[in-house]
């Protein structure tokens, strides 16, 4: 038994980054995680791994597409699944070691295996029951299931089983066009897999800018990936091989029936608190099944505070190490704060999507009157040199008086970094002349967002 400031139970980005920043604040501190390595599943089975291949397939891409109008000829390279998949496994390794040199670094204790909290004050692994004055759960997220889709990770899988595939598939259903579909969904359509994504709403990425999810659905189009919009899956009938995808059009009409190699499910994830105790503590939870905490990450249970996918907001990784640095500087007796309205959402397709604030039609339906600044990529000599200039834009909303920022959509290049430099004027409440007056280089992306600011004004150059 160790007694302890502060146990931390998860070692997904919310809780090794919570953990980090306990103890450079002089807090004693522990982190209890139940896998073999850290990270959560951001670094072992999500983010990271899926990045990973993002990147080898998009240079596949690059090769059987422009490598020959570049004058760059000669055949094109070959898959090699096994090792695509070892070199992924490689980058997750060096990531997670990483974050273990960071704990010893930073005097972090490693507590491995499974966390209850059997009373406020006292968290048990195994038979030991360790004591802590705080105690942070960052238990993070599973993937949701869906009525009538029993997932075997093998034909029927959700990202965890989509990452280690034994082989290509050919027809591959992805059930959901959100970021997990998406990202996953190019991945596969790049290897040469037939991909059909099949979504329950009208658009892709329910709840991002509309102009974002048209622009985008068509460039995905153009990249091979099927769409049936406004379908409801209503059950998988899998075999050890194949799948059969049924679905209910939502207009009406018959049920449909795909076949599938392999099935993705993406229908979103729920938060993960299971074996925790929380029912037996009285911990307080929302009817969506989050643990529900006030403004400073406090459950109603004193000493006991939540972060991360187990709380309420975007599940997003960004997002928990955020409120994982403030709940340890609230611990630590100090201002922990978070601002929700500036945090960026990137899918990471190529080309990159991305937005941070307020949708056009959000501000516009609460009555906010507001303008628009919109450059298209074609307009922007770097993206053009890198094919990447077709149907992508920056587009920034503006207060019609003010001239303050209030979000922005990017389809493009890059977006993933771009976004920032809108996130940071959104921080500091810029106006979009002030984007429009700052020197940008030439020849970046990064100038779309300028000539983005300059059409909230008297106009972009060049468009
Ligand atoms: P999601 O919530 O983004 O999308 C799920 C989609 O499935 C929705 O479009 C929904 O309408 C559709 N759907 C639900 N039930 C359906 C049915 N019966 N038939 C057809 N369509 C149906 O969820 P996703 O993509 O699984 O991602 C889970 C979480 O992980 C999200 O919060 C996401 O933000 C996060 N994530 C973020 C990434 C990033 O930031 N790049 C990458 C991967 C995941």
């Amino acid at each position: 038994m160790a007694s302890y400031d502060v146990i931390i139970i998860g070692a997904g980005p919310g809780g090794y980054v919570s953990a980090i920043r306990c103890a450079q604040l002089g807090l004693k501190t522990a982190v209890v995680e139940g896998r073999e390595t850290l990270g959560g599943t951001c670094l072992n089975v999500g983010c990271i791994p899926s990045k990973a291949l993002l990147h080898a397939t998009h240079l596949l891409h690059e090769a059987e597409h422009n490598f020959a109008g570049m004058g760059l000829k000669g055949k094109s390279p070959s898959v090699d699944w096994k090792q695509m998949k070892s070199y992924k496994e490689d980058v997750i390794s060096q990531n997670t070691g990483g974050i273990e040199f960071l704990f010893k670094k930073n005097k972090v204790d490693w507590i491995k295996g499974w966390a209850s909290i059997p009373a406020a004050g006292k968290v048990q692994v195994g038979d030991e029951v360790h004591e802590a004055k705080n105690i942070v759960i960052a238990s993070g997220s599973v993937p949701s299931s869906l009525p009538g889709v029993e997932v075997d990770e093998k034909v029927v899988v959700t990202s965890t089983g989509a990452l280690e595939l034994p082989k290509i598939p050919k027809k591959m259903v992805v059930i959901g066009a959100g970021v997990i579909g998406l990202e996953l969904g190019s991945v596969y359509a790049r290897l040469g897999s037939e991909v059909t994504v099949v979504e329950y709403m009208d658009a892709v990425c329910p709840g991002m800018d509309k102009d974002v999810q048209r622009g985008f659905k068509r460039i995905l189009e153009k990249q091979g990936l099927n769409f049936i919009m406004g379908a409801a899956v209503q059950g998988v009938e899998a075999s050890k091989t194949k799948a059969k995808v049924k679905y209910q059009p939502k207009k009406g009409g018959d049920e449909a029936i795909i076949d599938a190699d392999v099935v993705l499910v993406a229908t979103g994830r729920k938060p993960y608190a299971e074996g925790l105790g929380l029912d037996a503590l009285g911990v307080n939870m929302t009817e969506r099944g989050q643990i529900a905490t006030d403004a400073q990450w406090r459950t109603n249970v004193p000493g006991i505070y939540a972060i991360g996918d187990v709380i309420e907001g975007p599940m997003l990784a960004h997002k928990a190490e955020d409120e994982g640095m403030a709940v340890a500087e609230v611990i630590a007796g100090k201002h922990g704060h978070v601002n929700y309205g500036v945090i960026p959402g990137v899918v990471y397709t190529t080309p990159e999507v991305a937005t941070v604030g307020a949708t056009e039609d959000a501000l516009k339906a609460e009555g906010r009157k507001v303008k628009v600044g919109k450059f298209m990529f074609m307009g922007n000599a770097r993206a053009k040199a890198v094919h990447q200039a077709e149907g992508g834009f920056v587009k920034l909303i503006a207060d019609k008086e003010t001239d303050r920022i209030l979000g922005a959509a990017i389809i493009g290049p890059g977006a993933g970094d771009m976004i920032h430099e809108i996130c940071v004027a959104m921080e500091f409440g810029a106006s979009a002349e002030d984007i429009a007056l700052t020197c940008h280089a030439h020849p970046t992306y990064s100038e779309a967002v300028r000539e983005a600011a300059l059409a909230c004004g008297d106009g972009a150059i060049h468009s």
